[in-house]
């Protein structure tokens, strides 16, 4: 079986970790929070099939690295497709009922428990629902208590939604959706597809599910997946290897080889790999990027540390992205694809 992981786009939401990394790769306790989704896998699904543009290069380095025990293709888009053109591109991989999955997503849906449904309801398209009070931020389901979706609205205004039910990033689909998607053009499975389907079979249905579920799409959705996971396994603090922290840590994750000189304190802090903080410094809230450096005596609250920035001693800094490289090429300077209507 096969499943399609979406794991292009830019991640703007995610600037300035995504100037420099995918998104999918942005790491979550240390591990790229695409492997959270490979994990998720069934047994029986023995293809990957990632979805990738933006930082492509990154992506497969790193599955050519570390093996997960199943076939895994990177199919390149030459352009970004969106999220439906996407899964038509990556058409020829598939030979049966399959799994889309948005690469953003941590949650405990199972996917056994998806397929099961599906077959049950004789479904052409199953998509797994999750309640939030934010609904407008996601794609909301019109969706009967027998859980038959008769309407889909991609992030509607608030009172336009026609339900508490979003769309949980999770799809299992049967291969004649292929047809409802043009190729070649950039195509938005939910605000095109979804509603088409529908209309045409009224097989659509919303698999509901228990536990957790979380969108790692902005910065401060990463943040709380952090410590959701943390108090999750019952952690304080999460340490990569080869770290040298003089320093205390509490609720905070940090990569390898970080260096925190005496008397700093972090708090719901992140620091990715090979950082180096100084002597007297506070961090609270923040993300501090790859080979970044933090001055001693330094207070930085609130704040996102690019990779390879520099903040000199006795730095002050309170709710900013601290970014002063290039933007790298080809980067937009806006949200592109199911953008929130203002
Ligand atoms: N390959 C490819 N190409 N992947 C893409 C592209 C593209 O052009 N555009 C976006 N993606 C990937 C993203 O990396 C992400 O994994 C997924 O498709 C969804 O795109 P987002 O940009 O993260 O969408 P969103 O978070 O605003 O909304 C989506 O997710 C919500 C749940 O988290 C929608 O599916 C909503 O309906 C849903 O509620
Ligand atoms: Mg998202």
């Amino acid at each position: 079986m096969e499943a399609i992981i979406l794991a292009g786009g830019f991640g703007t939401r995610l600037r300035p970790l995504t100037y420099t990394r995918a998104k999918s790769l942005l790491p979550i306790l240390n591990k790229p929070m695409i492997t959270y989704l490979i994990n998720m896998l069934p047994d029986k699904v023995d293809k990957v099939i990632l979805a990738v543009n933006y930082r492509k290069k990154q992506i497969e380095d790193y599955f050519k690295k570390n093996d997960f025990g199943m076939k895994i293709i990177v199919n390149d888009e030459p352009k970004p497709l969106g999220t439906g053109g996407a899964v038509k591109f990556a058409e020829r991989y598939i030979t049966d009922s399959f799994f889309v999955l948005n690469s953003d997503i941590i949650c405990s849906l199972n996917l056994d428990e998806m397929i099961k449904f599906h077959m049950k309801n004789n479904a052409v398209s199953t998509i797994s629902l999750w309640p939030v009070d934010n609904v407008s931020e996601f794609g909301v389901a019109d969706v009967r208590d027998d859980g038959n979706i008769i309407g889909f609205v991609e992030k509607p205004k608030p009172e336009d939604a026609p339900s508490d039910f979003i769309n949980a990033g999770a799809y299992f689909l049967e291969p004649e959706i292929l047809d409802y998607i043009e190729t070649g053009r950039l195509v938005s499975m939910e605000k095109e597809i979804f509603p088409k389907i529908i209309k045409d079979t009224g097989r659509f249905f919303g698999h509901k599910f228990e536990g957790y579920w979380m969108d790692i799409g902005r910065i401060s959705s990463y943040k709380e997946a952090h410590n959701f996971l943390l108090e999750k396994q019952g952690i304080n603090n999460y340490q990569g290897d080869n770290c040298e922290i003089k320093g205390s840590l509490r609720k905070s994750c940090i990569g390898n080889n970080v260096h925190i000189g005496k008397n700093s304190k972090l708090e719901s802090t992140i620091v990715y790999d090979n950082a180096i903080i100084g002597e007297n410094v506070v961090l609270s809230g923040c993300i501090i990027g790859e080979n970044s450096k933090i001055g001693s005596f330094s207070s930085i609250k609130n704040s996102v540390l690019g990779d390879n920035e520099k903040l000199a001693d006795n730095s002050n800094i309170n709710e900013r992205i601290v970014w002063t490289q290039p933007t790298p090429e080809g980067y937009p300077d806006k949200q592109i694809g199911n953008v929130i209507e203002q």
